[in-house]
């Protein structure tokens, strides 16, 4: 448990509540998401939150068996902000009305301060401008105040747009204060924070010595194993659980053949040279590559890589003989538990390479320090540890590596060719200084020769395809807007320089209807 102070943020199955959660950790806020349906009053009172926010969500407080709010959550006393659905679930609750059938409105909407208010409480330094851009999404609205509160903010299509009631110290709202289109709700959070006593106890440095206090009694003298895939998460994991237990700690790496130039030297470098991390490196190139040979589906590739996966971590595990725990770089949109429109747990896609299926099989517990964590957070604590910012700030890279950027066969002489255009692609980003400002850059080689001329001859050569995409959380994704001179130059040098291409060229997908990697 953390002994941080605590935000409860009770989710009612908005698309946005974990940007809740952003925003009040940007604020050194510690703060949890649970779903509605799995409080109880006793489980509230239990976390001893210090104050709570109800979120927005899709169902109608109108509706018979629509959510509610554990009735804990206004009877402990601390202050409590509905936002959207949470208003109407506040209003619902302390005996207001809430109808629907009025007009819905979704999009940009200004509030003014009611008569006699000029932002008060939770709102003081709203109305500068005599007026507050807000992003309203509702179709039911609040028709009737619960006994306490008033109005203090309002427009045309939402008269009860902004609600207080000071003494007992709930807010509420009828729009998002947490997304980037509402450029005052963080105002609004910030005070509601500071006024329910915060006092911003959420750090990293603080946390990476609770974290590391809190594996050290998890495990003991206990001996753990962490799979390193070369990405940020697990490599941020494993520092700092080498950091709390030292050499109880065993990092496995596997070299699967589908790492990028370079990629295997400079994980093991890190690791074993920087660190001093006890590091197996399992070098088993032959046998995947053995086992993808004239393999061409998509599915079946990555069913084989993750089979294997699995057998070869199994394998060197048992090198490091009688481990009982298994880290893992587990982030918190991973755990988080939401609410759906169908009430099941909502889709994500998780970018890092989980050990799927190893625990289980192999008898072992969980280490996830990073469980509590976002990605900007783990980078962060990552900063924190020391490790170098070009290894922190690095693209995402799959699971299945290389794999999924060659469709057709694979090859060694593909895997070669590609591995030579990717190392140009990315070196052209930096030289542009263009690196972090794209979320994930690569080639994927084609499963096509075309003919071409260089000098006086002929040639019969791959075609490649450049892939940049920015995105949030790689779950949308737009093509990066190089300029023609950039992919002119970067055409030449790769048809130059990469002997096996003789055509370059750029995608320019977006996702969806795309996705990032071509497989
Ligand atoms: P897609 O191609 O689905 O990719 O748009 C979204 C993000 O997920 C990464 N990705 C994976 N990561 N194992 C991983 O660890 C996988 O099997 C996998 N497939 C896709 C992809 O690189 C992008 O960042």
């Amino acid at each position: 448990m953390t002994q941080h102070q605590l935000l409860l943020i009770v989710d009612f199955g908005s698309q946005v509540t974990q940007l809740i959660a952003r925003r009040l950790r940007e604020l050194n806020v510690y703060c949890e998401i649970h779903a509605y349906q799995t409080l109880t009053d006793a489980a509230v009172r239990d976390m001893a939150p210090r104050a709570i926010i109800l979120s927005g969500g899709p169902d109608s407080v109108t509706r018979e068996g629509s959510p509610r709010a554990p009735q804990a959550v206004f009877d402990t006393g601390v202050p409590v902000f509905g936002i959207c659905y949470g208003q109407q679930v506040m209003m619902q609750q302390l005996g207001g009305r809430v109808e629907s059938g009025h007009h819905a409105e979704y999009g940009r909407a200004f509030i003014h301060p009611a008569p006699g208010h000029n932002g008060d409480g939770i709102f003081a330094g709203l109305f500068a401008a005599g007026r507050e851009e807000v992003w309203m999404s509702h179709g039911d609205r609040v028709t009737q105040l619960a006994p306490g509160f008033e109005v203090i903010g309002t427009s045309p299509n939402a008269p009860l747009a902004m609600i207080a009631d000071e003494s007992r110290g709930l807010y509420a709202v009828q729009f998002h204060p947490e997304v980037h289109h509402t450029p005052n709700g963080r105002i609004m959070l910030e005070n509601f924070v500071r006024m329910a006593g915060f006092t911003g106890d959420w750090t990293m440095a603080g946390y990476r010595d609770e974290a590391i206090r809190r594996i050290r009694e998890q495990v003991g003298d206990a001996k753990v194993i962490c799979g390193l895939s070369g990405g940020v998460d697990s490599s941020v994991a494993a520092v700092l659980i080498h950091e709390a237990i030292g050499d109880q700690l065993t990092c496995v790496f596997v070299d699967h053949g589908l790492l990028r130039q370079g990629e295997a030297e400079e994980v093991v470098a890190m690791f074993r040279d920087n660190y001093n991390i006890p590091l197996i490196h399992a070098d088993e190139s032959d046998l995947f590559l053995g086992e993808l040979d004239g393999v061409s589906d998509p599915e079946t590739k990555r069913k084989i890589i993750g089979r294997l996966f699995i057998d070869v971590f199994q394998k060197h595990a048992a090198e490091v003989g009688g481990a009982e725990f298994l880290a893992q770089g587990t982030l918190y949109p991973d755990v988080i538990e939401s609410v759906s429109f169908t009430g099941g747990p909502s889709v994500t896609i998780k970018s890092h390479h989980n050990v799927g299926g190893l625990p289980e099989k192999m008898g072992l517990k969980l280490v996830e320090p990073l469980r509590e964590l976002f990605k900007d957070e783990v980078r962060a604590l990552g900063r924190e540890l020391g490790l170098p910012a070009s290894f922190i700030g690095r693209h995402p890279f799959p699971g299945p590596g290389l794999a999924i950027r060659c469709p057709g066969e694979i090859t060694r002489e593909k895997l070669d060719i590609l591995r030579k255009a990717d190392a140009v692609f990315i070196d052209q980003i930096r030289r542009h200084g263009l690196y972090d400002d794209i979320w994930q850059a690569f080639v994927a080689i084609l499963p096509v020769r075309t003919v071409g001329v260089m000098g006086d001859g002929r040639t019969y050569d791959f075609a490649c395809a450049l892939r940049a995409v920015t995105s949030v959380d790689g779950m949308t994704a737009d093509y990066y807007p190089f300029t023609h001179e950039f992919l002119g130059e970067t055409a030449t040098r790769i048809i130059n320089e990469v002997r096996g291409i003789n055509r370059v060229t750029y995608d320019i997908t977006s996702k969806p209807p795309g996705t990032i990697e071509w497989e």
